[in-house]
Protein backbone atom coordinates (compact mmCIF):
# COMPACT_ATOMS: atom_id res chain seq x y z
CA UNK A 1 0.00 0.00 0.00
CA UNK A 2 1.37 3.57 -1.17
CA UNK A 3 1.52 6.24 1.54
CA UNK A 4 -0.30 9.13 0.47
CA UNK A 5 1.75 12.36 0.71
CA UNK A 6 0.27 16.10 0.22
CA UNK A 7 1.58 17.46 -2.62
CA UNK A 8 2.22 21.09 -3.62
CA UNK A 9 0.31 23.00 -5.76
CA UNK A 10 1.79 25.43 -7.97
CA UNK A 11 1.54 29.07 -7.34
CA UNK A 12 0.62 29.23 -11.58
CA UNK A 13 -0.52 26.19 -12.01
CA UNK A 14 -0.96 22.53 -10.73
CA UNK A 15 2.10 20.29 -11.92
CA UNK A 16 1.47 17.27 -14.07
CA UNK A 17 0.76 14.13 -11.85
CA UNK A 18 4.52 12.51 -12.70
CA UNK A 19 6.29 15.58 -11.63
CA UNK A 20 4.79 15.92 -8.76
CA UNK A 21 7.19 17.45 -5.54
CA UNK A 22 6.44 16.32 -1.95
CA UNK A 23 4.98 19.50 -0.07
CA UNK A 24 7.38 18.84 3.14
CA UNK A 25 11.38 19.17 2.31
CA UNK A 26 11.31 21.72 -0.24
CA UNK A 27 14.71 23.47 0.21
CA UNK A 28 15.23 26.37 1.56
CA UNK A 29 18.24 27.31 -0.63
CA UNK A 30 18.91 26.09 -3.75
CA UNK A 31 22.70 27.15 -5.64
CA UNK A 32 23.20 26.25 -9.23
CA UNK A 33 27.17 25.91 -10.91
CA UNK A 34 25.46 27.39 -14.31
CA UNK A 35 27.94 25.56 -16.62
CA UNK A 36 28.49 23.96 -20.06
CA UNK A 37 27.43 27.67 -22.07
CA UNK A 38 31.06 27.11 -24.02
CA UNK A 39 30.11 23.47 -24.88
CA UNK A 40 26.63 24.15 -25.61
CA UNK A 41 27.46 26.87 -28.40
CA UNK A 42 30.89 24.73 -29.59
CA UNK A 43 28.22 21.69 -30.52
CA UNK A 44 26.07 23.63 -32.34
CA UNK A 45 29.11 25.33 -34.18
CA UNK A 46 28.84 28.99 -32.84
CA UNK A 47 30.81 31.09 -30.72
CA UNK A 48 31.25 30.43 -26.71
CA UNK A 49 29.85 33.71 -25.97
CA UNK A 50 26.22 32.33 -27.68
CA UNK A 51 26.12 29.63 -25.14
CA UNK A 52 25.92 32.74 -22.36
CA UNK A 53 23.91 34.79 -24.29
CA UNK A 54 21.02 31.22 -24.13
CA UNK A 55 21.97 30.78 -20.77
CA UNK A 56 20.42 34.12 -19.90
CA UNK A 57 16.41 32.44 -20.74
CA UNK A 58 17.35 29.25 -18.31
CA UNK A 59 18.18 31.78 -15.55
CA UNK A 60 14.51 32.98 -15.74
CA UNK A 61 13.06 29.58 -16.17
CA UNK A 62 14.53 28.71 -13.04
CA UNK A 63 13.41 31.23 -11.23
CA UNK A 64 10.07 30.89 -12.11
CA UNK A 65 10.07 26.81 -10.91
CA UNK A 66 11.93 28.09 -7.59
CA UNK A 67 9.30 30.99 -6.72
CA UNK A 68 6.22 28.29 -7.84
CA UNK A 69 7.88 26.03 -5.13
CA UNK A 70 8.53 28.50 -2.77
CA UNK A 71 12.06 28.20 -2.21
CA UNK A 72 13.37 30.79 -0.24
CA UNK A 73 17.00 31.53 -1.70
CA UNK A 74 18.39 30.48 -5.10
CA UNK A 75 22.11 31.53 -5.56
CA UNK A 76 23.33 31.38 -9.12
CA UNK A 77 26.79 30.92 -9.83
CA UNK A 78 27.12 33.68 -12.72
CA UNK A 79 31.20 34.54 -12.56
CA UNK A 80 33.97 33.01 -10.52
CA UNK A 81 37.26 34.54 -9.71
CA UNK A 82 39.03 32.39 -11.71
CA UNK A 83 37.09 33.04 -15.07
CA UNK A 84 38.69 36.86 -15.62
CA UNK A 85 41.55 33.90 -16.90
CA UNK A 86 39.28 34.09 -19.85
CA UNK A 87 39.64 35.72 -23.21
CA UNK A 88 39.14 39.33 -22.97
CA UNK A 89 36.33 39.05 -25.65
CA UNK A 90 34.64 36.46 -22.77
CA UNK A 91 34.87 38.29 -20.26
CA UNK A 92 33.50 42.01 -21.74
CA UNK A 93 30.31 39.55 -22.83
CA UNK A 94 30.07 37.76 -19.73
CA UNK A 95 29.87 41.58 -17.58
CA UNK A 96 27.01 42.74 -20.06
CA UNK A 97 25.04 39.62 -18.95
CA UNK A 98 23.35 41.38 -16.15
CA UNK A 99 22.37 44.45 -17.96
CA UNK A 100 20.70 41.81 -20.72
CA UNK A 101 18.93 39.35 -18.02
CA UNK A 102 17.60 42.84 -15.71
CA UNK A 103 16.46 44.88 -19.23
CA UNK A 104 14.46 41.86 -20.01
CA UNK A 105 13.11 40.20 -16.99
CA UNK A 106 13.46 42.84 -14.48
CA UNK A 107 9.78 43.57 -14.91
CA UNK A 108 8.57 40.16 -14.03
CA UNK A 109 11.24 39.80 -11.15
CA UNK A 110 9.33 42.86 -9.26
CA UNK A 111 6.04 41.01 -10.44
CA UNK A 112 7.55 38.06 -8.48
CA UNK A 113 8.63 39.82 -5.55
CA UNK A 114 12.03 38.81 -6.45
CA UNK A 115 14.33 39.95 -4.31
CA UNK A 116 18.28 40.08 -5.85
CA UNK A 117 21.16 40.36 -4.00
CA UNK A 118 24.81 39.92 -5.20
CA UNK A 119 27.83 38.10 -3.19
CA UNK A 120 31.52 38.24 -4.10
CA UNK A 121 33.91 41.02 -5.17
CA UNK A 122 31.53 44.07 -6.47
CA UNK A 123 34.08 46.89 -6.59
CA UNK A 124 36.24 44.34 -9.10
CA UNK A 125 33.33 44.72 -12.16
CA UNK A 126 33.21 47.04 -14.96
CA UNK A 127 31.17 50.21 -13.86
CA UNK A 128 28.55 49.69 -16.28
CA UNK A 129 28.10 46.35 -14.60
CA UNK A 130 27.63 47.58 -11.15
CA UNK A 131 24.98 50.14 -12.33
CA UNK A 132 23.24 47.42 -14.13
CA UNK A 133 23.63 45.32 -10.85
CA UNK A 134 22.92 47.81 -8.02
CA UNK A 135 19.85 49.04 -9.90
CA UNK A 136 18.57 45.26 -9.90
CA UNK A 137 19.05 45.10 -5.98
CA UNK A 138 17.69 49.24 -5.59
CA UNK A 139 14.70 47.79 -7.38
CA UNK A 140 13.47 44.89 -5.78
CA UNK A 141 15.11 45.66 -1.93
CA UNK A 142 11.83 45.96 -0.51
CA UNK A 143 10.15 42.44 -1.97
CA UNK A 144 10.35 39.69 0.10
CA UNK A 145 9.80 36.58 -2.22
CA UNK A 146 12.35 34.30 -3.43
CA UNK A 147 15.53 35.76 -2.86
CA UNK A 148 17.56 35.49 -6.15
CA UNK A 149 21.56 35.79 -4.96
CA UNK A 150 24.22 36.28 -8.00
CA UNK A 151 27.52 34.83 -7.01
CA UNK A 152 29.48 37.51 -9.17
CA UNK A 153 33.33 37.59 -9.20
CA UNK A 154 32.69 35.40 -6.31
CA UNK A 155 35.35 32.25 -5.21
CA UNK A 156 35.09 30.69 -1.99
CA UNK A 157 38.44 31.25 -1.09
CA UNK A 158 38.31 35.13 -1.50
CA UNK A 159 35.07 34.47 0.40
CA UNK A 160 36.99 33.18 3.48
CA UNK A 161 39.56 35.48 3.23
CA UNK A 162 37.94 38.42 3.00
CA UNK A 163 36.14 37.48 6.19
CA UNK A 164 39.29 37.09 8.12
CA UNK A 165 40.88 39.92 7.06
CA UNK A 166 38.05 41.98 8.02
CA UNK A 167 37.38 39.75 11.41
CA UNK A 168 41.68 40.94 12.34
CA UNK A 169 40.52 44.49 11.59
CA UNK A 170 38.08 44.14 14.06
CA UNK A 171 39.93 42.61 16.27
CA UNK A 172 42.63 45.10 16.08
CA UNK A 173 40.68 47.82 16.90
CA UNK A 174 38.86 46.11 19.56
CA UNK A 175 35.48 45.53 18.25
CA UNK A 176 36.01 42.17 18.79
CA UNK A 177 37.91 39.81 21.13
CA UNK A 178 38.93 36.32 19.68
CA UNK A 179 37.31 34.41 22.34
CA UNK A 180 34.19 35.57 20.64
CA UNK A 181 34.94 33.95 17.66
CA UNK A 182 32.77 30.94 16.56
CA UNK A 183 31.42 29.61 13.68
CA UNK A 184 28.24 31.77 13.71
CA UNK A 185 30.54 34.73 14.22
CA UNK A 186 33.05 34.18 11.76
CA UNK A 187 30.04 32.85 9.24
CA UNK A 188 28.43 37.08 9.80
CA UNK A 189 31.95 38.12 7.48
CA UNK A 190 31.18 36.03 4.96
CA UNK A 191 29.46 37.42 1.48
CA UNK A 192 26.70 35.49 2.54
CA UNK A 193 26.16 37.00 5.64
CA UNK A 194 22.36 36.82 6.78
CA UNK A 195 21.71 34.12 3.89
CA UNK A 196 20.84 30.52 4.68
CA UNK A 197 23.06 27.97 3.81
CA UNK A 198 22.44 25.65 0.11
CA UNK A 199 20.98 23.03 0.93
CA UNK A 200 21.08 21.30 -2.90
CA UNK A 201 23.95 22.56 -4.83
CA UNK A 202 23.12 21.68 -8.90
CA UNK A 203 25.98 21.64 -11.33
CA UNK A 204 25.24 21.13 -14.58
CA UNK A 205 27.11 20.57 -17.73
CA UNK A 206 28.76 16.74 -16.26
CA UNK A 207 31.48 18.56 -14.30
CA UNK A 208 31.70 17.08 -10.72
CA UNK A 209 33.79 19.31 -8.79
CA UNK A 210 33.19 22.69 -6.94
CA UNK A 211 35.27 25.40 -8.64
CA UNK A 212 35.77 27.35 -5.93
CA UNK A 213 32.46 27.75 -5.30
CA UNK A 214 31.09 28.76 -1.54
CA UNK A 215 33.51 26.11 -0.02
CA UNK A 216 32.57 27.19 3.49
CA UNK A 217 28.69 27.11 3.31
CA UNK A 218 28.42 23.67 1.23
CA UNK A 219 29.94 21.87 4.38
CA UNK A 220 26.53 20.01 4.51
CA UNK A 221 25.16 20.71 1.07
CA UNK A 222 23.30 17.94 -0.80
CA UNK A 223 25.03 18.15 -4.39
CA UNK A 224 23.36 17.16 -7.53
CA UNK A 225 24.57 16.74 -10.65
CA UNK A 226 23.96 16.73 -14.48
CA UNK A 227 24.53 16.19 -18.15
CA UNK A 228 22.42 18.79 -19.37
CA UNK A 229 23.95 22.09 -20.61
CA UNK A 230 22.82 24.96 -18.40
CA UNK A 231 21.27 26.38 -21.69
CA UNK A 232 19.21 23.53 -22.08
CA UNK A 233 18.21 23.91 -17.92
CA UNK A 234 14.16 23.99 -17.58
CA UNK A 235 11.48 23.48 -15.15
CA UNK A 236 11.59 19.99 -16.27
CA UNK A 237 15.50 19.68 -15.33
CA UNK A 238 14.82 21.83 -12.23
CA UNK A 239 12.39 19.41 -10.76
CA UNK A 240 14.15 16.01 -11.26
CA UNK A 241 17.14 18.01 -9.00
CA UNK A 242 14.06 18.49 -6.18
CA UNK A 243 13.08 15.23 -6.34
CA UNK A 244 16.22 13.67 -5.88
CA UNK A 245 17.07 16.23 -2.80
CA UNK A 246 14.02 15.17 -1.41
CA UNK A 247 15.19 11.12 -1.38
CA UNK A 248 18.28 12.30 0.30
CA UNK A 249 18.87 11.48 3.85
CA UNK A 250 20.60 14.34 5.38
CA UNK A 251 22.55 13.40 8.70
CA UNK A 252 24.81 15.91 9.69
CA UNK A 253 27.36 14.13 11.31
CA UNK A 254 24.62 12.44 13.25
CA UNK A 255 23.13 8.63 12.94
C1 LIG B 1 29.37 28.58 -17.62
O1 LIG B 1 29.69 28.02 -18.83
C2 LIG B 1 29.43 30.08 -17.61
C3 LIG B 1 30.56 30.63 -16.84
C4 LIG B 1 31.49 29.94 -16.24
C5 LIG B 1 30.65 32.06 -16.77
P1 LIG B 1 31.18 27.91 -19.37
O2 LIG B 1 31.51 29.18 -20.05
O3 LIG B 1 32.11 27.51 -18.30
O4 LIG B 1 31.03 26.76 -20.44
P2 LIG B 1 31.97 25.52 -20.63
O5 LIG B 1 32.13 24.86 -19.30
O6 LIG B 1 33.27 26.04 -21.15
O7 LIG B 1 31.26 24.64 -21.60
C1 LIG C 1 32.42 27.56 -12.58
O1 LIG C 1 32.50 27.11 -13.88
C2 LIG C 1 32.11 29.02 -12.53
C3 LIG C 1 30.77 29.42 -12.95
C4 LIG C 1 29.82 28.62 -13.32
C5 LIG C 1 30.51 30.83 -12.93
P1 LIG C 1 33.89 27.03 -14.66
O2 LIG C 1 33.58 26.57 -16.02
O3 LIG C 1 34.62 28.31 -14.52
O4 LIG C 1 34.67 25.92 -13.83
P2 LIG C 1 35.85 24.96 -14.26
O5 LIG C 1 36.92 25.82 -14.87
O6 LIG C 1 35.30 23.99 -15.26
O7 LIG C 1 36.28 24.27 -13.02
MG1 LIG D 1 32.69 25.72 -17.55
Amino acid sequence: MSIKLPFLKFKDKQIPDKKRIEQQNIPEHVAIIMDGNGRWANKRGLPRVAGHKEGVGAVQKVVRAADKLHISALTLFAFSTENWQRSKTEVDFLMRMPKQFFHKYLPELMERNVRVETVGNFEQLPDHTKKAVWNAVEKTKDNDGLLLNFALNYGGRLDIMQAAKKMAEDIKKDELSIADVDESVFGSYLYTNGMSEPDLLIRTSGEKRISNFMLWQCAYSEFWFTEVFWPDFDEEVFMQAIQAYQQRKRRFGSV
